[in-house]
């Protein structure tokens, strides 16, 4: 499964996953092949990226070979939490109420599934459409700092906190002016300073909710100080930053350098990986963020990637803590030649060999129309 750009996808394509508007109503359905009038559709529906099925793996003949792709969170159950926080956060731009129950309900229940599946790893990014992108982004940014949480050993009743905390995060954003909020490009200086606002937004209407823990509220306050003092809009610093506001400020920066949007391709895991590193210390306590990077599948199952022996492979195994050393399967010899059954390389056990490329889905297309 390849998450592909709408602005990349081609007649011929097929859906690997259900596509579904902000609303929650099914747009087209796994298994549909893909023609330009179901794409022009999509388009108009303001969608970004979709998944499709990985033309290598789709023609395998053996399909148990990839292990299932385990989700933290099940398709349904995320569909319907941006259902209910799409609502409850248009509520709030219009009328300034926030809508307790349901974003408690929503996040109890984000909860109990991410503790359910609590061994699972990251290995795909949702999609979302360009205008349900705050939507999406609050409920991933609540299930990515609910499993981190969990690993650090959280209780449920802090669990219930930090996942209230990281699905309200950006409440303030319904305050700012939407030509600003869904600017498709960079903001100008007096743009951001109004966009920077936001904490500070949603913190004055969050904590007037006496059923929303105080600490919730901070999170939102909070989720944008840097671990150095130089994030916004206190200028907190280190341990005086909460931890859940800590987490959630990982959650949130990964989310948005993985996800599509209407003006950039997201960020691949293994590049994300890489930029959060180097934010360690800076704008990240490094700790949380050793944490945090451990549930990620830096190369997510069923990608395909090129070795320095000049082999291409497609990633049939990932090792949690191990995410560097996959096991594969190679697709292409050295020579260029496609294996239909080629050897299994597991690089915990092949230390010289290494992984040099990972391929866009683009090139995966390329590749296989290369091939026959
Ligand atoms: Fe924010």
């Amino acid at each position: 499964m390849q998450k592909v750009a709408i602005k990349s996808l081609q007649p011929g394509m097929v859906i690997a996953r259900n596509v579904f508007s902000t609303e929650g109503v099914l747009l087209l359905g796994s298994g549909t092949e893909l023609n330009h009038s179901q794409i022009e559709r999509l388009r108009q529906f303001g969608l970004t990226s979709l998944y499709i099925k990985n033309p290598f793996t789709d023609q395998m003949v053996d399909s148990d070979l990839i292990d299932t792709i385990p989700e933290v969170v099940r398709e349904e159950t995320r569909v319907q939490a941006v259902q209910a926080v799409h609502t409850a956060f248009q509520n709030i731009a219009s009328t300034r109420r926030v809508d307790t129950r349901e974003f408690k309900e929503t996040a109890a229940f984000l909860t109990d599934e991410v503790i359910k599946n609590r061994g699972a790893m990251i290995h795909l990014t949702d999609i979302r459409s360009c205008d349900g992108y705050t939507f999406g982004h609050s409920v991933n940014v609540c299930v990515l700092s609910t499993l981190t949480g969990v690993k650090l050993g959280y209780s449920l009743p802090q669990l219930r906190e930090l996942s209230l905390g990281a699905l309200l995060h950006d409440t303030g954003k319904m305050l700012i002016p939407k030509e600003i909020l869904v600017k498709p490009g960079p903001l100008t200086g007096e743009e951001r300073k109004i966009m920077e606002q936001h904490p500070d937004y949603g913190f004055d209407i969050l904590r007037r909710q006496s059923e929303i823990p105080l600490i919730s509220s901070h999170v939102a306050l909070q989720h944008h100080e840097k671990f150095d003092g130089s994030g916004y809009t206190r200028h907190m610093g280190g341990v005086t930053i909460h931890q859940y506001a800590r987490i959630v400020a990982i959650a949130d920066v990964y989310d948005a350098l993985t996800s599509d949007r209407p003006y950039k391709e997201g960020t691949l895991p293994h590049e994300a990986y890489e930029v959060m590193l180097s934010l360690s210390n800076t704008h990240f306590d490094p700790v949380i963020l050793r944490t945090f990077l451990s549930q990620i599948a830096i190369y997510p199952l069923d990608s395909i990637v090129r070795l320095n022996t000049g082999e291409i492979a497609l990633v049939i195994k990932v090792i949690p803590g191990l995410q560097t050393r996959p096991v594969l399967k190679v697709l292409i010899d050295a020579e260029g030649h496609r294996q239909t059954d080629g050897p299994e390389i597991d690089l915990t056990k092949h230390l010289t060999t290494f992984i040099d490329k990972i391929f866009t889905p683009a090139e995966i297309i390329c590749l296989k129309a290369h091939l026959t």
